[in-house]
């Protein structure tokens, strides 16, 4: 959707301006009409000029009326969106609101160009934006209701529209101060009474008789004396088109029956109502012969019967009343009897007064019920659905009536614009040019004029006593006014235009063109004739006849004319019906005065109505019929062309164009504009006006081409303003781009900020954090060292607050420390931390626990083998240990099971003990006993007895019985001698052996045989027997090496190195 105004000129290539006040060539109605047709094509039925609202009629639905388009509409500038009725009517409602005052807006257009529909979506836009209270909802619904009632009253089928409002209608809808609607007042105007007797082909009655026919209920249509059949009524059949597929007279009749009683209609009132409606069908069914005199008598009864109930007149009075007129003479009262044309024409003429009044009637009623009974001060907003400028075949009376209407509105609308034109230069501060525009003041004044306008010269012979006729008017008109510049008639013309018209025409020169009007039947209608009283003419004037021949199309043309009728006025003062009665009061001026003829009542509500609408501001709407074939899409440019001119569009824009095509506030104008001038872009520091100045200048706008208002500027041409407007979106581009990129930068750079602000601040946070950590560990630090130190200081004072800790510490200490100083083996155990003092006890205790753990598991590691082995250990250390020197030195030599392998043993040596089991077999050396010479041997210990084996020889056996004892030296030697029992002859003697395993052989032999205590360390020498009774000695000492001998006394001499004790 395009934003607004300024926004849509881009596209106004494809779909026109949204307001001709643009429209370069605002002359040019060829150029209107373009922009029309292209927007008619886009659907886009809506255009300005200015302020006015143009509205083309779509004859379909168009998706632009629902309740979202309303609040895009409510309470937005105009200018801001594409032109709506909606932005028309929230514009005049905020205005109305914050100005405080009066106005009206202005539906005009021909019949079937949308008035009614636009007056209708005022009204629902107004209905829905208006605040409401349950009070106001009332009155809402009421002014909507009020639509159907009259429309059912006042509108009926034509060709030009099926739903032809046939009276004009100015409506008031009355505002509080908050804008909530509190009431409102209808004004009717010049009702088509004509049509309750006749209707043209292809037209029908007003809705009314239908929807009661169609729709009725069965009761109620007994009670009428109806039949459910529009053909049965020579009054709505007359157009031959009773049913119309486009109208639903039942439902219709719903509608209606139900808004009746929302607006205030009694029961009685509605019986009365529809009584009237029925007396006039029944009216229009009453038929009339020719006596035998030639008067006019009632052939049937029966209808007449149904009227006089109806309405409540005794049948008698209403029959004579039909067919007879009283004539008053001096002192009596003479009936004088109709022909049938009389009393057909009297019928006729009766039912349509009694449906006009009846209109009135019900139109007054309507107000009672929107009357507002809050009489504090209000705002009101007329709404004003008229018919317009109206250019027939033939036109006549209501046409000249109807015309002249819109010469007022043209002249009020003339007035109106200029004149607020001219206040907005005078408060703007700009001169005033005055500007060339046709005044239809002087055509207004033709019309109306007292004594000299066209007015008064009907009245005048419609009253005048003597041989009236149109075309003696017209004779009068010819000698008055025929010189007017806007007036002429076939006598007056020239010899070309003289063809134009007839005899009996007079053409006026609208403001919006020409219209050529029938005399006939001017004096016949402008007499409302039930009033008239007097002589009458009941001849045809040869004119008329001429002219009825003529015409013979014309609806409006009568044969009878003047037809006085006061008696019928009587008549119907006798009514019992309720309405009736107030229609025709008996206060009435009765046929003795004069009442005002009918163009002058119209001439003074025209009156009235201009006084109502000079009070307040107008806003206008304009409605454009597109066809005449009620068809979407078509776009008759004839057809617009005309309405264009009659509805005096291009006037409007000419009046509006007179100065300035566009003006704007300066702000608006320079928020738009600015990025044209670097000097105003992108933001200017002083005041819009000089904004503005500085930008049309650096635009270079031409002196004549623009003025400075006080809040305003004013430019002379639209070609100005877009050039303007091109030039700024080729700009606009460009900006968007840079605004692009200095957003984006911006945006980046803004993200950057950001982070970097995050970044210090986290910094600073993480800093202050690790300080705070820092000073927390110093004052930690400086508490524990002090602690520290005075626990040092009272470490020694038995436990207490200062040193707990620190006794703790040492405590811990100790303990890891001790922990990391284990020794590793049984044999460490020595090796035990120093304990600080508050730990001695417990030290030792630990101490004992650790050591008995470590030899426990020492012991527990220790196999059956090395357990034996260890045994042996022992018992050598019990044998030998602090006894003999070199003992020392073998205690890190184990011992082991045998020192020689079964295999060197010679097998027969073997053979020969095994059966003693071998336990230990050891090589030594064996001195012999004489002479001590050295020789190798074996020496094996069995179960029984060691022996001493040489090779294969066994050289001899010591049974473990007869061995008395061993001796060995206390020096490093390693000799050994065997004491054997001298008893056994056997036996060789003892024997000297040096053994390199000395300490393990004899711990072997003393455990086999169980001989400990027989080993014996001497000192010295050892005697020894050689044999039994020979004795030896082997003497021991120590000396610088080693070595063996024999001494010069015989003994055997071993001298051995001293070890050194560990
Ligand atoms: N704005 C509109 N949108 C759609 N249809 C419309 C619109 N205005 C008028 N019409 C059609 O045109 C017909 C005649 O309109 P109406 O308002 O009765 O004409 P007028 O009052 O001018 O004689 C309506 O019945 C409707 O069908
Ligand atoms: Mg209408």
């Amino acid at each position: 959707m395009l934003r607004n105004m300024e926004a849509s000129l881009t596209a106004r290539d494809r779909v026109g301006i949204q307001d001709f006040v643009l429209l370069d060539a605002y002359m040019s109605e060829s150029a209107f009409l373009d922009n029309l047709r292209k927007r008619f094509h886009e659907n886009l039925i809506y255009t300005y000029i200015g302020t006015l609202l143009v509205s083309v009629n779509p004859y379909k639905e168009l998706n632009i009326y629902n309740k979202k388009q309303m609040d895009t509409y409510m309470g937005v500038n105009f200018f801001e969106l594409p032109p709506h009725i909606y932005a028309l009517a929230d514009n005049v409602f905020r205005t109305m609101l914050s100005e405080f005052n009066n106005h009206f807006i202005l539906i005009s257009g021909e019949s079937g160009a949308g008035k009614t529909e636009a007056s209708k979506k005022i009204l629902q836009f107004y209905a829905v934006s208006c605040p409401s209270t349950k009070l106001l909802n009332n009155v809402r619904d009421r002014l909507l209701l009020s639509n159907p009632v009259l429309e059912a009253f006042g509108n009926a089928k034509t060709l030009k529209n099926d739903n032809s409002s046939r009276f004009g209608k100015y409506m008031d809808i009355q505002f509080d101060h908050q804008g909530g609607a509190v009431g409102g007042h209808i004004l009717s105007y010049l009702l088509e009474k004509s049509r309750v007797v006749h209707q043209n082909h292809g037209e029908r009655n007003f809705h009314i008789f239908y929807q009661l026919v169609e729709g009725g209920e069965e009761e109620l249509l007994r009670w009428l004396g109806l039949e459910r059949n529009c053909q049965n009524y020579s009054y709505l059949v007359q157009g031959d088109c009773a049913k119309v597929s486009s109208i639903n007279d039942k439902s219709d009749w719903r509608t209606v029956r139900g808004a009746l009683s929302v607006i205030h209609f009694s029961e009685s009132d509605i019986e009365d109502l529809f009584g009237i409606i029925a007396s006039v069908l029944h009216l229009g069914n009453i038929k009339f012969e020719a006596d035998v005199r030639g008067y006019a008598s009632l052939n049937n009864d029966q209808e007449m019967h149904w009227v006089s109930k109806l309405l409540g007149i005794p049948t008698q009075v209403l029959k004579q009343g039909l067919t007879h007129r009283k004539i008053e003479a001096k002192t009596e009262e003479v009936l004088s009897p109709f022909s049938v044309d009389h009393a057909v024409y009297a019928r006729d003429a009766l039912a349509k007064a009694i449906y006009g009044r009846t209109f009135n009637w019900l139109v007054n009623k309507i107000n009672e019920s929107l009357v507002n009974t809050d009489f504090s001060r209000k705002t009101v907003i007329g709404l004003l659905d008229i018919y317009g400028f109206e250019v027939f075949y033939v036109n006549s009376f209501e046409q000249f009536c109807i015309n002249y209407c819109n010469e007022k509105l043209q002249q009020l609308f003339i007035q109106l614009t200029l004149k607020s034109e001219q206040e907005e230069y005078e408060m703007e501060g700009i001169e005033w040019e005055p500007v060339p525009f046709f005044n239809n003041k002087i055509i207004c004044d033709l019309v109306e004029e007292k004594h000299r306008g066209m007015i008064s010269l009907l009245d005048e012979e419609c009253l005048r006593p003597g041989e009236a006729t149109d075309l003696t008017f017209l004779e009068k008109l010819e000698e008055t006014i025929g010189g007017h510049p806007h007036f002429v008639t076939h006598k007056l013309a020239d010899i070309k235009t003289r063809k134009t018209l007839d005899r009996g025409d007079f053409r006026l020169l609208h403001y919006a063109g020409e219209v050529t009007y029938c005399v006939v039947g001017f004096l016949d209608k402008n007499n409302d004739l039930l009033y008239r009283n007097g002589k009458e003419v009941i001849s045809h004037t040869q004119h008329n006849s001429y002219i009825t021949a003529i015409h013979s199309t014309s609806c409006f043309v009568r044969h009878v004319r003047c037809l006085r009728l006061p008696t019928l006025l009587k008549v119907m003062r006798q009514s019992k019906n309720a309405i009736i009665k107030h229609c025709f009061p008996s206060s009435e001026p009765d046929s003795k005065k004069r009442p005002e003829t009918v163009v002058t009542q119209f001439k003074s509500s025209l009156v009235g109505l201009t006084e109502i609408l000079m009070s307040k501001e107008p806003w206008y709407v304009r409605c454009i019929k597109p066809n005449d074939a009620k068809q979407p899409g078509r776009f008759d440019d004839v057809l617009v062309r005309h309405q264009v001119k009659y509805l005096g569009l291009m006037e409007h824009l000419r009046v509006r164009r007179a100065g300035f095509a566009y003006r704007r506030k300066y702000e608006i104008f320079l928020q738009r504009y600015k990025a044209l001038c670097p000097d105003t872009w992108p933001h200017w520091k002083g005041t819009a006006a000089e904004g503005v100045r500085c930008l049309i200048q650096h635009l270079g706008y031409k002196p004549d081409e623009y003025k400075m208002g006080r809040t305003k500027i004013f430019i002379r041409h639209p070609r100005t303003l877009f050039a303007t407007e091109d030039t700024f979106q080729v700009c606009k581009h460009r900006l968007a781009t840079r605004i692009q990129a200095k957003y984006k930068g911006y945006r980046v750079k803004g993200h950057y900020l950001k982070q970097r602000e995050a970044a210090t601040k986290i910094e600073t946070c993480w800093r202050g954090m690790l300080a705070r950590k820092e000073r927390e560990k110093r004052a930690w630090a400086v508490k524990v060292i002090k602690k520290f130190i005075k626990g040092f200081m009272t470490r020694n004072q038995p436990a207490c607050v200062d040193n707990s800790e620190y006794l703790a510490y040492v405590r811990q200490n100790y303990l890891t420390r001790l922990r990391d100083t284990l020794p590793k083996t049984v044999l460490e155990k020595d090796s035990w931390l120093t304990p600080p003092p508050i730990m001695e006890e417990l030290s030792q205790l630990l101490k004992k626990l650790y050591i008995r753990h470590m030899v426990r598991k020492y012991v527990g590691g220790i196999t059956p083998q090395r357990k034996a082995e260890l045994l042996l250990k022992a018992q050598a250390s019990s044998i030998f240990k602090g006894k003999k020197e070199s003992y020392a030195l073998s205690v890190c030599r184990p011992f082991v099971d045998t020192r020689i392998n079964a295999e060197d043993t010679s097998a027969k040596v073997l053979q020969m003990i095994r059966h003693e089991h071998i336990k230990y077999s050891v090589p030594v050396v064996k001195y012999d006993r004489n002479g001590f010479r050295p020789r190798l041997r074996q020496l094996i210990f069995t179960r029984e007895a060691a022996y001493l084996v040489e090779e294969a020889k066994i050289k001899q056996r010591i049974n473990y019985i007869s061995l008395k004892g061993v001796s060995v030296s206390n020096l490093s030697d390693n000799f050994l001698i065997l004491h054997v029992s001298c008893d056994d002859i056997k036996q060789k003697g003892d024997l000297v052996l040096q053994c390199d395993h000395l300490f393990e052989a004899l711990t072997q032999l003393s455990l086999i045989a169980n001989k400990q205590n027989c080993i014996k360390v001497v000192q010295g020498s050892v005697r020894f027997d050689i044999q039994p009774g020979r004795e030896g000695f082997v003497d021991f000492k120590s000396g610088q090496e080693s070595m063996v001998y024999r001494a010069k006394n015989g003994h055997l001499m071993v001298e051995s190195t001293r070890t050194k004790s560990r």
